[in-house]
């Protein structure tokens, strides 16, 4: 009896593995099929009817790869796809949303600065929760133009990413800002320059962590029993539509620098 679930996961690139490291952490016991849409990534600039597309042709893909349940680990294609990939797959998905609700709950300053791409500000989910949670602060948002294609090429820890953010962050420390959303899973790649950078007081809003949770909370739900740790080895594989390399290199940081093991890696191509 196998009782390890295959959970699809999927970014424009490389950016969904800090959604992952969570999922690897808090369940271990699931095997993970990654998917990195190099080859069309940013999809930041793009509009929602090519995300769509997109993340259909992917989600086909990782239904193909038996996933029972998919994380859209993007903010992006969450904001432009989830509602479609819900009404169209049998399966359940987990999203992204701009940590914007516990940031405007827990801000002191009531001033908060939202990092984000043009399509996730462009979305229903950022419009609607800023305005259920954000009605009474001050919230000072800003597109991460050109973030996504440096942590892509792998210069996160860059002196052009730490004078990139300087830009971006400069008019939010104006602000008063005392929590700083990171609207993209690209981002966090960036929390040791951002920790440089932002004076000491300010938090950084991660929502991985919490989505992670979610789907942790969404697999007991489907479980007809509670899982037993028992099952077939856990497995993780990595494709991408371009280029690998990087998604080697950040898969490796990861493993170096936080205590998240990825259980019988492999990585192969998937072009379309
Ligand atoms: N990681 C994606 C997100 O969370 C990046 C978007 C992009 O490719 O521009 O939005």
């Amino acid at each position: 009896m196998t009782n390890t679930t295959k959970v699809g996961v999927f970014d424009s690139g490389v950016g969904g593995l800090t959604v992952l490291k969570e999922l690897a952490q808090l369940l271990p016991h699931h095997s993970y099929v990654y998917f990195a849409d190099t080859k069309h990534c940013p999809y930041g600039p793009k509009g929602p009817d090519e995300i769509i597309r997109l993340s259909e042709i992917i989600t086909k893909f990782l239904l193909d790869q038996g996933c029972t349940i998919i994380v859209v680990a993007c903010n992006t294609a969450t904001a432009a796809a989830i509602d479609y990939l819900r009404a169209n797959f049998p399966i359940p998905f987990v999203g992204m949303e701009p940590a914007v609700k516990p940031a405007a709950l827990a801000t002191k300053t009531k001033s908060i600065g939202v990092l984000a791409t043009k399509g996730t500000f462009n979305g229903r989910l950022y419009r609607e929760t800023t305005a259920k949670y954000a009605a009474n602060i001050n919230v000072s948002y800003q597109v991460g133009a050109g973030l996504v294609e440096l942590v892509e090429q792998g210069k996160s820890q860059s002196k052009e990413a730490s004078e990139l953010l300087q830009t971006y962050i400069a008019p939010m420390l104006d602000e008063k800002i005392d929590h700083l959303v990171l609207g993209c899973t690209h981002y966090p790649f960036f929390i040791p320059v951002l920790k440089k950078i932002l004076p000491e007081g300010v938090v950084i809003d991660n929502p991985a962590p919490a989505v992670a949770k979610q789907t942790a909370r969404v697999l007991s739900e489907e479980a007809k029993e509670p899982h037993s740790g028992i099952g077939t080895e856990p497995s993780v594989t990595f494709y991408s539509s371009g280029e690998i390399d990087t998604l080697k290199f950040l898969v490796h940081e990861i493993e170096l620098t936080t205590k998240v093991v990825f259980k019988n890696k492999s990585y192969q191509h998937f072009i379309f």
